[in-house]
């Protein structure tokens, strides 16, 4: 059994074939998704995907990086509105992204830090979102640190002395079609992971891994990275998906009460 910790299938690239996707994936084992959010525009299509697939389905509530802009305080509002609502498996996808747009730098600290927060009272995991600002997202998390805080760095593509600091805060790596990119590295780094840290995830429709490197991404595409991950740790496929799907039920075990509930 396999787990998909992190794909947005409810995007309109799966408009016509959601459930073929989904039936492929779990023809290859795949037998549970779950979905980080984006921001207001996507929620309706989150909570509806979760309500098609209710046994297979768990939906996050957050903020992502990318959609940061001068609104973000009344995005924010959206999340935490949610939150007061109903449960969520986790706080994502969260964080920091430079690679595409520095201008908002400042006030996706500010988001991040305030979500960070609502996870801690909520006592539910962060999804982290850490492109070209692993380093950052550390030293953030260093400080906001306590019992309460934990959750995955997803699409984990760094060093291994990132990976040592992310296991020392008790965080986990998502592991995702990069470790299928040759020029990529990130099998030499993964193999000294222990495996007790790592998790799943396709973040489709994007990052596809080889051989569908470019298209379309979907949560079957697991198999792939698994197979991967097994060559690179040489250990098992079963040994893989047993340790990687025991990890995400950790991770995700709690569901959250509704905020307003909480103190
Ligand atoms: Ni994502």
């Amino acid at each position: 059994m396999l787990t998909d910790t992190h794909t947005h299938l409810y995007l309109n690239q799966f408009d016509g074939d959601r459930k073929e996707v989904i039936q492929r994936a779990k023809d290859e084992g795949v037998q549970q998704f779950y979905l980080p959010n984006i921001d207001s525009t996507t929620i309706e299509g989150m909570l509806q995907m979760e309500k098609d697939f209710p046994s297979e389905c768990h939906a996050m509530m957050g903020l992502h990086p990318c959609s940061v802009k001068e609104d973000y305080q009344k995005e924010l509002a959206t999340v935490k509105e949610w939150l007061g609502k109903r449960p969520f498996c986790a706080i994502g996808e969260i964080g920091i992204d430079l690679y595409w747009d520095k201008t908002f730098f400042e006030e996706q600290k500010k988001a991040l830090v305030t979500q960070i927060g609502w996870a801690k009272e909520l006592g539910i995991p962060i999804i982290i979102h850490s492109r070209d600002s692993t380093d950052i997202i550390i030293e953030i998390i260093k400080k906001e640190k306590d019992s309460r805080l934990m959750g995955i760095f997803h699409c984990f593509t760094g060093t291994p002395e990132q990976a040592q600091k992310i296991i020392d805060l008790d965080f986990f790596m998502g592991i995702g079609g990069v470790v299928t990119f040759k020029n990529a590295g990130l099998d030499k780094t993964v193999a000294d992971i222990p495996l007790e840290r790592l998790v799943l995830e396709t973040d489709s429709p994007y990052l596809a891994p080889v051989p569908k490197r470019g298209k379309r991404n979907e949560s079957a595409y697991i198999k792939q990275i698994a197979t991967k991950l097994s060559e690179a740790k040489q250990v098992s496929f079963e040994q893989i998906a047993v340790a990687t799907t025991a990890n995400a039920k950790k991770i995700f075990a709690k569901n959250s009460l509704p905020y307003t509930t909480v103190y």
